[in-house]
């Protein structure tokens, strides 16, 4: 879109006699400032992908309804790679600029403060992968067989959809995916309709409750699908299996209702209205991820006790999501601890004897690295001191509190924060208070403490 438009409809805006300015572009994230920005809260996100796996084209097309917080001039939404055609607000045309992951629309005329408006952006283009600071690969990542996983920790979001691109801003979807008849094309929460035409299928999938740009997902492959069961509680399940991953791991995946139940008995009432795992083909990611209601586990990445993990994290991070990347131990040090009781409670070592494992590791492991609340850098944010140590912060809580107030404890933090987001300092509070005595020790040495603690 031409410098030229963009001027003329600057020099209309101010003969106008308008009083808006630009929203800044990032939230001041502490590890990641430039994801997210000002001056507008995202309510819905509509994507509609069209994806050609022979040519690895995706085209676009994402109606963004959101609420200005004050009166803007021009936003700024997070977008990498592929090609923006043109945009819309309030079905106007609006002016498009891009400068490295910053898309900044100008609308013809300012918006003002509280008023709802829709943006609407169309693009295409071969959609990038995303490298972040700790090396992981993000974003879309194809697989071998023609398969695509999308992928959004903490950034990749952005390389397939324009989104305000930070955990704070969470927003209901509805993601719309077209692919050649034969593929699946899974995504987040509830499947609505499939429709066939011209040798392509659309997949509908509506997202009800709020989520994180970072646990948006979509899935396309010759999955099998999964989808006749329940939980005991009466969630659906929705399963996509490779077919090369199927015998491997059909026993663990039959037990998904099984580990929900589990914990919904310890962390209260799940909080989405659809459930599922999808079981990627190997190494089409490095890593599983808990995208929201349908975790996301590469073969080689694929086992019970991860499972485990994904599944507390519908709890842990994606229902009460971080309010910064830096209180990712928040997510991670819960989501570890869930596989430290799964093992106490069915016939393994106990978290006690997991807890004393780790503190018998020396002082240089890289577990002592930094403290679980306080990774130095980007690259740290998924580093073994927030899981593990983030895990042995929870530890010494339940040791604090004993166990008859330690589940209640879980489950009102929980409740507090349902769908919304909360920070370290929102825990350590929540916590000090429901305990009726504060934790000095704990958070001075367990959660903010530099090196390994002296005594366990
Ligand atoms: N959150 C994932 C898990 O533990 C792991 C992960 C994948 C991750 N990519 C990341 C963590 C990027 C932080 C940043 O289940
Ligand atoms: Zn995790």
């Amino acid at each position: 879109m031409g410098v030229a438009l963009f001027t003329v409809l600057a020099v209309t805006a101010c003969t106008g006699g308008v009083s808006g300015t630009p929203g800044a572009a990032g939230t001041r994230d502490p590890l990641f400032p430039k994801l997210g920005n000002d001056g507008y809260d995202v309510q819905h996100y509509g994507l509609d992908l069209d994806y050609d796996p022979a040519s690895g084209r995706l085209t676009g097309a994402a109606t963004i309804v959101a609420r200005a917080t004050k009166d803007l001039s021009a936003f700024d939404l997070d977008f990498a790679g592929m090609d923006v055609r043109d945009a819309t607000v309030d079905d106007e045309p609006a002016a498009v600029n891009r400068a490295g992951d910053e898309l900044t629309l100008r609308p013809g005329e300012d918006l003002t403060q509280g008023e709802t408006f829709t943006a609407r952006v169309r693009y295409s283009g071969s959609p990038k992968t995303i490298t972040d600071p700790d090396g992981s690969r993000e974003g879309w990542l194809k697989s071998p067989d023609g398969g695509v996983l999308a992928l959004g920790e903490p950034a990749g979001s952005m390389a397939w959809f324009p989104s305000n691109n930070h955990p704070r801003d969470k927003a209901t979807y509805d993601i719309k995916v077209t692919v050649p008849d034969g593929l699946q094309a899974v995504s987040n929460g509830q499947l609505q309709s499939t429709a066939h035409n011209g040798g392509r299928t659309t997949f509908s999938w509506k997202t009800a409750e709020p989520m994180a740009t970072y646990l948006a997902m979509v899935a396309i492959g010759p999955y099998e699908i999964d989808d006749k069961g329940t939980t005991k509680s009466g969630i659906p399940v929705y399963n996509a299996i490779d077919p090369g991953a199927k015998a491997k791991t059909a026993e663990a995946v039959a037990q998904l209702p099984d580990i929900l139940d589990w914990e919904e008995y310890n962390f209260g009432p799940y909080p989405f209205s659809s459930t599922g795992v999808i079981v990627a083909p190997a190494k089409s990611a490095a890593y599983a991820l808990e995208t929201q209601n349908r975790p996301v586990m590469p073969l080689d990445q694929f086992d019970t006790s991860t499972l485990v993990h994904e599944l507390a994290h519908q709890w842990f991070g994606d229902s009460v999501t971080p309010a910064t990347w830096r209180d990712m131990w928040l997510n991670e040090g819960f989501a570890q601890y869930a596989e430290w009781l799964w093992s106490e409670d069915h016939g393994g070592v106990s978290a006690q004897q997991r807890f004393d494992t780790e503190y018998a590791k020396d002082e240089d492991n890289e577990i002592w690295a930094f403290p679980p609340a306080a990774p130095p850098t980007a690259a740290d944010v998924s580093a073994r001191p927030v899981y593990v140590r983030g895990a042995m912060v929870v530890h010494k809580i339940r040791e604090a509190v004993g166990d008859a107030a330690f589940y209640p404890l879980l489950q009102g933090w929980l409740r507090a924060h349902r769908h919304a987001n909360a920070s370290t300092t929102d825990f350590t509070r929540f916590v000090d208070e429901a305990a009726g005595h504060r934790l000095s020790t704990v958070w001075s040495t367990w959660l903010y403490g530099d090196g390994k603690p002296d005594s366990p």
